[in-house]
């Protein structure tokens, strides 16, 4: 099979991450345009591989007629640039959160099953080792039942009033769809379906959307999350500890290891190792595997559905 096409709308700090990454799988994909209103951006990157840049993404798509895209703008431009691919058969790995609303993301997946064509959303911890490794310990049964789950990404976001990810028109809200949509989607990977979220959310800058959220979730099989994000604490924190009848784990996504788990009667905790490339490098290898096999991805449209559900009741609730 020759190298799958692969063009990137969006030339910003996620696009730059879509673009080492898929240089890390040069013998599965060959990157053929990269698009930015910014044009000056687009021909940066452009310049690193080589390729041609454009400002309008529509007569990219038309021009080199890529196979793939990672969609790597704003939230507001993921559903009109999906539809755009969509029209033409074009595969899509979909930055995160997957649209503004739960509708807008309903229109995209819907897009996307029409055309036939791939859709992958970005929902890249899934390719974290530690949060793989922690999936495998808890379908060994070695922490017994799982109880609870807390999950914390706090940091002092500089981009925070000053971009569009403060921007309720863009963004669709705050940290809540802006981060706890990672916070979510990893609850759902370790614990399954959500079957109720309640949220509170403060804002201590001067911008129009939340800085801080905490949602608290239960699973279909009755795990509890307790799940904190905020911009605005200095102290980088970026953690999910689990705990089960039988043991805890601990992903710390600071530290040098991968996960750490103590069993009941452990003095010590078990170290497990971290030795696999990053996760966007992953994500963008396993979306180039399933366009090769025509594979399935592991994050699906519905994955994305499920977590806007619960992004859009979290809203609601605290409206
Ligand atoms: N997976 C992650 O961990 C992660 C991390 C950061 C950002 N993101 C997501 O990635 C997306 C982009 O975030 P970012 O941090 O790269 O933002 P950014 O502001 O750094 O880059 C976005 C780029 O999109 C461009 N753009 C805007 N409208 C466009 C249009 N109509 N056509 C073409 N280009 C357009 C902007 O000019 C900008 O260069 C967002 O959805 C964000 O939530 C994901």
């Amino acid at each position: 099979m020759t190298q799958i096409r692969v063009a990137i709308i969006g030339a910003g700090g996620i696009g730059g991450a879509h673009l080492n990454a898929y240089g890390a799988w040069a013998s599965l994909c060959q990157i053929v345009g990269i698009a930015d209103v910014q044009l000056e951006a687009a021909q940066a990157k452009a310049a690193q591989v080589d390729c041609a840049a454009f400002a309008d993404y529509g007569q990219m798509l038309d021009e080199v007629q890529p196979e793939a895209i990672s969609i790597c703008t704003p939230p507001n431009m993921h559903l009109p640039v999906a539809q755009a691919a969509a029209a033409r058969g074009i595969h899509v790995l979909c930055e995160k959160p997957p649209a503004r609303t739960l509708a807008e993301t309903q229109a995209l997946v819907d897009a996307m099953a029409q055309s036939g064509a791939l859709l992958q959303f970005a929902f890249c911890h899934r390719f974290h080792q530690p949060i793989v490794q922690a999936q495998d310990l808890l379908k060994s049964g070695r922490l017994g039942q799982l109880v609870q789950i807390e999950n914390r990404f706090g940091f002092r976001f500089a981009r925070a009033g000053h971009s569009w990810f403060t921007e309720r028109e863009i963004a669709g809200g705050g940290i809540l769809i802006d981060t706890l949509v990672h916070s979510i989607d990893i609850f759902r990977a370790l614990a399954g379906e959500v079957r109720t979220a309640a949220a509170a959310v403060s804002t201590t800058l001067p911008i129009q959307v939340e800085d801080s959220a905490s949602l608290l979730l239960t699973s279909e099989s009755g795990v509890i999350g307790t799940l904190t994000c905020s911009w605005v604490t200095p102290v980088s924190e970026a953690k999910v500890r689990m705990y089960g009848t039988e043991g805890e784990a601990v992903v710390d996504y600071n530290g040098p290891h991968g996960l750490c788990y103590r069993l009941a009667g452990d003095d010590t905790w078990n170290l497990m190792p971290f030795d696999q490339p990053d996760r966007f490098t992953l994500q963008a290898g396993h979306f180039l595997e399933c366009i090769k096999f025509g594979a399935q991805p592991l994050v699906s449209g519905q994955d994305g559905l499920a977590v806007m559900r619960v992004i859009e009741d979290a809203y609601k609730g605290i409206a």
